[in-house]
C-alpha cells in the first residue's frame, strides 16, 4: 500500500506532463499578466511567489512555461529539471529559495520573446499561475 503512493520523481513529471498538456495558460484569466522589455544579448529574470497563502499550507512543484511548453521545474525536496533544448549553454539560472524565486534566462535572443508563465501547486490552495509577456528588443533597432 505504502508503495503504491511513494511515487518516484519521474513518474510525478510525466503524470504533470500528461495533466497539462492540453493547457493552455489565458492571460489575464488564469492569473496576472506583465510586461517586460529585455535587451537581445541580455538577460531577463523572471519572478513568481512560491509563498503559500496560509501557513498551514506547503509549496509542492513550480513549472515554468514558455508558450506552455515546460522548460523548467523544481519539485519539493530539491528536484530541478531544465529542457536541455531551452537551457543551451547553461544560459537559465534559478533561484528557488529567495521569495519571489526566480529564473533568469541570459543571451537572449528573438526566439526567446514569447508569454511566459509559472505555475506553483500547492498541497492545499488551488494552483496560482502568473504570466510575463517578455518583449525583446533588437541592439540594432533604429528609429
Ligand atoms: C542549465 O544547465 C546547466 C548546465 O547543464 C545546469 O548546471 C543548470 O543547473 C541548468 N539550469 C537550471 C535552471 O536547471
Ligand atoms: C505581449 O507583448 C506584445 C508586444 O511584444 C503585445 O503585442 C501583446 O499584445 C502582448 N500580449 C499580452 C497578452 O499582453
Amino acid at each position: 500500500m505504502g508503495r503504491r503512493m511513494r511515487l518516484t520523481p519521474a513518474p510525478i513529471y510525466v503524470f504533470l506532463l500528461i495533466c497539462t498538456g492540453g493547457y493552455a495558460f489565458i492571460p489575464g484569466v488564469d492569473g496576472p499578466v506583465s510586461n517586460v522589455e529585455a535587451l537581445e544579448g541580455g538577460d531577463v529574470t523572471l519572478l513568481c511567489d512560491s509563498t503559500p497563502d496560509s501557513s498551514d499550507d506547503e509549496f509542492m512543484i513550480l513549472v515554468w512555461y514558455k508558450n506552455n511548453m515546460p522548460i523548467y521545474s523544481f519539485e519539493i525536496p530539491d528536484k530541478q529539471w531544465s529542457e536541455p533544448s531551452f537551457n543551451t549553454s547553461a544560459r537559465l539560472r534559478a533561484d528557488i529559495r529567495s521569495q519571489p524565486t526566480s529564473v533568469t534566462i541570459s543571451s537572449l535572443s528573438e526566439d526567446d520573446q514569447a508569454m511566459y508563465h509559472c505555475r506553483v501547486d500547492f498541497r492545499l490552495s488551488p494552483t496560482r499561475n502568473v504570466g510575463i509577456n517578455v518583449t525583446v528588443v533588437g541592439k540594432t533597432t533604429s528609429f
